[in-house]
């Protein structure tokens, strides 16, 4: 089932006096990683395999998290025309690709693999809703609101799958602590960092430099309650229910964090 199109996007209410250059900058990044839903649908149908209710959902999946691609590839362009999508994206996977042929999950189970990809759901969903009230821009506006909700589905989709999952397989409370915690520290790694410098025309490759860039902007559009939104989500992944003292404690913690590392890469970049 498709919940909107890219037709729906009001385009022609557009107006540039109201993109802030760093927002683009991240948005442009944004339109790579999305656009590789393709090969991540292949990935999960290697991992998944003789699972055809799974394979079904993740082709669906991978379909709307191209359209994501597209969606933000076409403002990108509408707001910067120099700024060719398919270009980019070509570049971007010559730099970084995905294991095609994957026949198990680089997590170490298939419920390893579906408390990754809950994490980087929790991670998008509150990103775009981050984003989309961080800008005044009504068109990206649009968009994100639009992401922000596919998003949230997809957490739930792959939620769904792990609880399933969890009761064939098992995965411990320290199973999945170690798994989320690791793949939200490799939103630090190569494909965020690879895409921000490819969208961007960087010139030479420095994965730390493009990361920090990437993440300065990124971590600037969230709000405590956007953090604390996003912490429950990953609270309930690992199997915790996200009572409001827990919550409260964790999301501090995260906030702290993020606040200073902005503020260091800030002072870093000036
Ligand atoms: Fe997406
Ligand atoms: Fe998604």
């Amino acid at each position: 089932m498709v919940h909107w199109t890219l037709d729906d996007i009001p385009c022609d209410r557009f107006d540039a006096a109201k993109l802030d250059p760093d927002i683009l900058a991240i948005v442009k990044a944004a339109s790579l990683v999305e656009q590789n839903g393709a090969d991540y649908a292949r990935y999960l149908h290697g991992v998944f395999a003789g699972d055809t209710a799974f394979q079904d959902a993740a082709t669906q999946w991978g379909t709307e998290e191209i359209q994501h691609g597209q969606a933000l590839g076409r403002y990108a362009t509408l707001a910067d025309p120099s700024f060719n999508h398919a270009d980019a994206c070509a570049r971007f996977t010559a730099g970084f690709r995905v294991d095609l042929d994957a026949q198990a999950s680089v997590r170490g189970s298939r419920a390893g693999e579906l408390v990754a990809r809950c994490i980087v759901e929790t991670g998008t969903s509150s990103y775009y809703t981050a984003l989309g009230e961080a800008t005044d821009e009504p068109v990206l506006k649009a968009i994100c609101r639009r992401i922000a909700a596919d998003e949230l589905r997809h957490y739930k989709l792959f939620l769904t799958h792990l609880d399933r999952y969890l009761q064939e397989e098992g995965l411990g409370f320290w199973g999945r602590l170690g798994i989320a915690l690791g793949r939200i520290r490799e939103s630090e790694d190569d494909e965020l960092a690879m895409a921000y410098h490819v969208a961007n025309d960087l010139g030479s490759y420095d994965r730390r430099r493009a990361s920090e860039a990437y993440a300065r902007r990124a971590y600037s559009v969230y709000r405590r309650h956007h953090v604390e939104r996003g912490m429950a989500m990953v609270l309930k992944v690992v199997g915790i229910t996200p009572n409001g003292r827990l919550n409260r404690f964790a999301t501090g913690l995260a906030w702290w964090g993020m606040q200073r590392r902005v503020e260091r890469w800030t002072k870093a970049a000036a």
